[in-house]
């Protein structure tokens, strides 16, 4: 199992990279033997997180629309020994209920993404509005009760805040008896180009 930051019996390491914040947080989330999905698996280190944390009894169904991504991700895997429980699917998160399973549907527990573009790789290939809505659409169907998603958003490259001005008007106009979002952002720091939101179904 792998050691995530833990906040431990200091909350305050919550307050912190909303990259860091998420990894506390889906720590909790994510239990041995679930089923999630990394809907943007780029060098692979949420999906070796997420492979470690589901266990060799869980599964992990990652996306990516570039094929050097995942080739990337699948040595990352190898070298980090994480359990051999993970798919990897050349396609967009967009298309991910049809893509997996029909009987996996609404028994997922959490689906991460982190939008933008792949740290080393073109970074004109980038995540995108209407793609992202799709996704985000596709993985409240995919997660079960109290299932989570958690979105990293970048504001701070061409096609960012579009993307992100997006997010936030489709998912606030997400029903609240379907789904409860939740918001947070750095104010004082380099990151505060960076915000997460933490999307729960109901
Ligand atoms: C910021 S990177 C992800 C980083 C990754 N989570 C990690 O741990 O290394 C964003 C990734 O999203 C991918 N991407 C862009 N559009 C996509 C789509 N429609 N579906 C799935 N992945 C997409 C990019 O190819 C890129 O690899």
């Amino acid at each position: 199992m792998l050691s995530p930051p833990d906040a431990g019996d200091n909350p305050a390491m919550l307050i912190s990279h909303t990259i860091t914040y998420v990894k506390i947080f889906m720590a909790h989330v994510v239990q041995p033997g679930d089923m999630v999905v990394d809907a943007t698996v780029g060098n692979g280190i949420d999906t070796v997180f997420l492979s470690q944390h589901v266990g060799p009894q869980g599964r992990v169904f990652g996306f990516d629309v570039q094929a050097p991504a995942l080739n990337k991700a699948r040595k990352r895997l190898q070298n980090k020994e994480a359990p051999d429980n993970v798919t990897l699917i050349h396609g967009g998160h967009e298309c991910m209920a049809q893509r997996l399973p029909a009987e996996i549907h609404g028994q997922v527990s959490a689906v991460m993404f982190n939008l933008g573009y792949l740290p080393g790789g073109d970074g004109r290939i980038i995540t995108r509005p209407d793609t992202i809505c799709a996704a985000i659409d596709a993985a409240l169907c995919l997660l079960k009760r109290e299932g989570v998603i958690s979105l990293v958003i970048y504001t701070g490259h061409p096609g960012g805040p579009e993307e992100a001005e997006a997010i936030d008007q489709h998912c606030s106009a997400l029903p609240p008896d379907k789904a409860r979002v939740m918001r947070c952002t750095m104010y004082n720091h380099p990151a505060s180009k960076t915000r997460l939101l933490l999307i729960k179904k109901r």
